[in-house]
């Protein structure tokens, strides 16, 4: 066999010089012929990203007397008419009750939660209460009080629509956030820009794992600072590699330990059996959360979990298949290559089957959007293995530039892949506006611009109830 193979090198140096001549006219044309990406000339001044200090005004402990801090939410059901509250009491435990109500002055209910402590390393965590609101009226303003008996704490959240297939709503999307002056001016500008009623958060929360001993103080300041969002709309958790806080070497062994006591999500609702994969319903939006760092090959729990819900999905109640995840399938910065490819072989065959409209993800420390597109065919022995233009494809979405401490990824393969269609590395946050079960518009803000500007916009058009091409 090795003699044959060696008697053919000349007609394969041939065939290969052929081959060469074909492909590059094959570029031309496709350059030529092909939507080229757009790498954004867009050049910003490189500065280090620094974690705000300790004592900034962003992490002020709230006054008074074991004043309830680290106040966020998150859905609390499959649909919406649940949200769970969450804070930490730092001195003693306080109550676990929320009361609340549609009017500020009457918060003629409450509910009892509990509270959770953990250790990490030297650290001991404050008393983190969690407390969940169900049987809320859809689309309503509610106001609740925490540290009751205390010092009382009030908020405000706007609970959403009902589940509904024409049902306007907008979603803001950060990734990769941290805590750093960048990190402030995104929270800041995504405050002020939108009127998103809920946040798409695609993981990687506090860096505290960046910090000796995982520091976790610094997961208390992170969650201090998001108050001012996360407090009056949910969060949706994504978790990312900062959030495994894995750390032998000083004896932390259980992953996740930091981000289960303090953030909750609502999986079992969704019957997933992990807080890191589930789904949830909102408005118009079938909201699909994946774990990049939890075993997602055949036969495990998630791969299993998702099978049956891509199945259950109702595009006539929900039009819109959003999927968030962490590390991205689709990435064309010279970071993270290839790392969420192994998922991406397990599971882009439902999302084309599915149609799955779009898929959010950090990870990347920029910015980038896809056509769409898929990379399917490919079967170990028929070399097809480049993504083809496929309208039943999502579009896909790397949101990682939130302007955490490490950061930003400026650096890309040249040329730019065909199937990436804009890409730029800055920080920023995106708002993705769903219009009624047809159009969704989603647009892209860098943190150097103001509100008015967006640096990149798309009109998406939905794949199950009007798959044109959005590509242009
Ligand atoms: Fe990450």
């Amino acid at each position: 066999m090795g003699g044959s193979s060696r008697r053919a090198h000349p007609t394969t140096h041939v065939g290969l010089l052929l081959l060469v001549v074909f492909a590059a006219a094959l570029a031309v044309t496709t350059l030529t012929c092909v939507d080229a990406g757009v790498t954004s000339a867009y050049r910003r001044q490189l500065l280090a990203s620094v974690d705000m200090p300790l004592d900034s005004n962003v992490f002020r402990v709230p006054p008074g007397r074991n004043a309830p801090q680290q106040v966020h939410i998150t859905q609390g059901d499959l649909e919406g008419s649940a949200v769970i509250v969450s804070w930490t009491t730092a001195d003693e435990p306080g109550s676990s009750k929320v009361l609340y109500g549609t009017s500020k002055d009457k918060l003629n209910k409450s509910a009892k939660g509990s509270y959770t402590r953990y250790q990490f390393y030297n650290y001991t965590s404050g008393y983190i209460h969690h407390c969940v609101l169900k049987d809320l009226m859809y689309d309503t303003t509610y106001y609740y009080t925490v540290g009751v008996g205390q010092t009382e704490r009030q908020f405000w959240f706007k609970s959403p629509p009902k589940v509904g297939p024409d049902v306007p709503y907008t979603f803001g999307l950060i990734g990769d956030l941290g805590q750093t002056y960048d990190s402030n001016i995104t929270l800041s500008h995504y405050d002020s820009n939108s009127n998103s009623g809920a946040l798409l958060f695609v993981g990687d929360l506090s860096y505290a794992d960046d910090y000796p001993f995982h520091d976790n103080v610094r997961w208390d300041t992170w969650s201090r600072f998001i108050e001012r969002s996360a407090a009056y709309q949910p969060w949706i958790w994504t978790v990312g590699n900062h959030e495994i806080d894995f750390a032998p070497e000083i004896g932390e062994t259980e992953p996740f330990k930091p981000f289960l006591h303090r953030f909750p999500t609502p999986y079992k609702a969704s019957n997933s059996t992990a807080p890191f994969w589930y789904s949830i319903k909102r408005a118009s939006a079938h909201i699909i959360v994946l774990a990049s760092y939890s075993a997602y090959g055949k036969y495990t729990p998630q791969y299993q979990w998702l099978q049956t819900e891509l199945a259950k999905v109702n595009r006539t109640v929900t039009p819109w298949l959003i999927v968030l995840m962490h590390s991205p399938w689709y990435n064309s910065y010279n970071y993270h290559y290839m790392e969420g490819e192994t998922m991406r072989v397990q599971f882009e065959s439902w999302f084309v089957q599915y149609k799955v409209d779009v898929v959010f993800a950090g990870h990347v420390h920029a910015y980038e959007r896809s056509h769409r597109i898929s990379n399917i065919a490919y079967n170990i022995t028929n070399a097809k293995c480049t993504p083809v233009s496929d309208q039943s494809a999502p579009v896909y979405i790397t949101i990682g530039d939130g302007g955490n401490i490490e950061g930003l990824a400026n650096n890309m393969t040249e040329p730019q892949p065909s199937y990436s269609a804009f890409r730029e590395a800055s920080f920023g946050h995106a708002i993705f506006e769903i219009k009624n079960k047809t159009h969704a518009y989603y647009s892209w803000h860098r943190n150097q611009d103001g509100n008015a500007v967006a640096a990149d916009t798309m009109w998406f058009t939905n794949r199950y109830w009007n798959p044109t091409d959005d590509s242009k």
